[in-house]
């Protein structure tokens, strides 16, 4: 199988520092809308994105997740938390995010930190699912070895008949994780691959500040700092 021959030059756009508004998540969202607003095959996922994660026995590990929500203050996806990814997040929050839009010649990386959401958000979003993938949630142990290749139509099959009818109850151990970036690299490919990209690298500033009475506080704001990076 030859694949070097493999090549495809980046056509759609341009991307220039007066495009670029102060914050990223400003950016992400718009390259999001005009990524929806494109003619997107029914196979693509807009919203998938590689999770990048350290594994406690050294080295990186990497799959595909998807995005439920973007907020001004993170990047939120949900998932098992005893699983693979979730204990390797337990023990270093530090991640990375990456999405590939080939329709728009588009990527974007996150590096960042992961934290658990709210239950409540977990569970809002647990109960928007379809009733098959609340019951999958509950029975698979992800991640783990399974030795009976019929387990878990099995389980799910038992849990469906146990439960009759009644709400799929969430389990403590699935839920979201809010992605707080603290980088985010916007990559717009350009012909004979002199691509387009700038990285916002969040800075924090201290102010010193003085109250009515009271000696001088300091408050800490955030700023993204943006740089153009070689291509
Ligand atoms: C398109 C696509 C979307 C996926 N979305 C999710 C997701 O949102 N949450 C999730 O836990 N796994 C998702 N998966 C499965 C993961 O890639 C992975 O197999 C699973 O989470 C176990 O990963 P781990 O063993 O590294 O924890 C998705 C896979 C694909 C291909």
């Amino acid at each position: 199988m030859t694949i070097h021959h493999l090549r495809r030059d980046y056509r759609y756009g341009s991307l220039t520092r007066d495009e670029l508004p102060a914050d990223p998540i400003a950016l992400f969202q718009t390259w999001f809308s005009e990524l929806r607003g494109s003619d997107l095959p029914e196979w693509f996922e807009p919203n998938a994105m590689t999770l990048a994660t350290h594994k406690s026995t050294g080295g990186a590990a990497c799959r595909i997740v998807l995005l439920k929500e973007v907020e001004p203050d993170g990047f939120l996806f949900f998932t098992n938390y005893q699983s693979s990814k979730g204990m390797e997040i337990d023990a270093d929050s530090r991640v990375a995010l990456g999405f590939y839009w080939p329709i728009l010649d588009r990527q974007v990386r996150v590096e960042g930190i992961a934290e658990r959401v709210d239950p409540e958000i977990s569970e809002r979003y647990f109960r928007s699912r379809p009733r098959s993938s609340q019951l999958s949630a509950n029975v698979s142990p992800q991640s783990e070895v399974i030795e009976d290749d019929s387990l878990l139509q099995r389980l799910v099959d038992e849990l469906d008949a146990k439960l009759s009818g009644a709400d799929v109850p969430r389990p403590d151990h699935w839920g979201g994780y809010r992605v707080r970036p603290n980088a985010i690299e916007f990559w717009q490919g350009r012909p004979s691959r002199l691509h387009d990209r700038f990285r916002y690298t969040k800075q924090s500033i201290a102010l010193k500040q003085v109250g009515k009475g009271e000696g001088p506080s300091t408050n800490t704001i955030w700023n993204w700092q943006l740089e153009r990076l070689g291509p």
